[in-house]
């Protein structure tokens, strides 16, 4: 990329920085700051455009589905007049916007696929900040503000085949480990990605496996 674009970049970083600030549900500046880092380097390792997956890093969560509502045509809109103020052309704006559209796990029965290679790299960056030892810091943290329980001894493992089923669920946090933390290692695109996805997820295996052991069961 060359100066202005790169430059165009730090400017939306700027402005992704300052709206998300005061975040703390698992959608801080630093998840979006750690999904942009991965992406650059998954989508050097895959050759991709590396600006690309930067910029659509950096707009993917801009308007989370989960959080209004359910409307899921909401980040797409908002990333476009964010790009479109800093000057971005409309080529590269579809290109994102298609990304952010799609980018989102909607449930374990729910299959979406990405068009581009760009969003492939981004898609996998934002999966893997959702599993290995950030993956749990999150998932604990997400359910604290959630008001869910940590763990029910009494709850089955549940998954979702619907995306309504998956938004609806009020599960504990250790559930969401089998609704979603261990079934993104299959669903990753890259060669890359999915090496650090297995890597983490045995780390997530070990500590649910611990988790469960120092819990004990009712006769210990
Ligand atoms: P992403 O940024 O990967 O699209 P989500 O919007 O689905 O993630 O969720 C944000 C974070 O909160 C992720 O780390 C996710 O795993 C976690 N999370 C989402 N739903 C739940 C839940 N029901 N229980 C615990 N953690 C959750
Ligand atoms: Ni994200």
């Amino acid at each position: 990329m060359n100066t202005p674009q790169r430059r165009l970049v730090e400017r939306v970083a700027e402005h992704i920085k300052s709206k998300f600030a005061d975040e703390s549900s698992g959608h801080d500046w630093h998840h979006i700051n750690r999904v942009r880092k991965l992406a650059r380097q998954i989508a050097a390792q895959e050759g991709a455009d590396v600006d690309m997956a930067e910029l659509a890093a950096l707009v993917h969560d801009i308007a989370d589905w989960k959080f209004h509502d359910g409307d899921d045509t909401k980040g797409p809109i908002e990333a476009a007049r964010l790009l479109r103020q800093e000057g971005v052309t409309q080529d590269v704006i579809d290109q994102v916007t298609d990304i952010v559209a799609t980018i989102s796990f909607k449930g374990a029965g729910v299959h979406t696929e990405m068009k581009t290679l760009e969003g492939k790299c981004v898609q996998d960056a934002d999966r893997l900040d959702a599993i290995g030892a950030i993956g749990i810091a999150r998932c604990f943290a997400y359910g604290g503000h959630a008001g869910r329980l940590m763990y029910d001894p009494d709850e089955a493992p549940v998954m979702h085949a619907t995306a309504e089923a998956y938004k609806a669920a009020k599960g504990t946090s250790l559930n969401h480990f089998y609704e979603k933390l261990f079934l993104l290692k299959d669903r990753m695109n890259t060669t890359s990605g999915r090496a650090r996805a297995e890597e983490r997820t045995q780390y997530m295996q070990d500590f649910v496996a611990r988790f469960l052991q120092e819990w004990g069961t009712p006769e210990d």
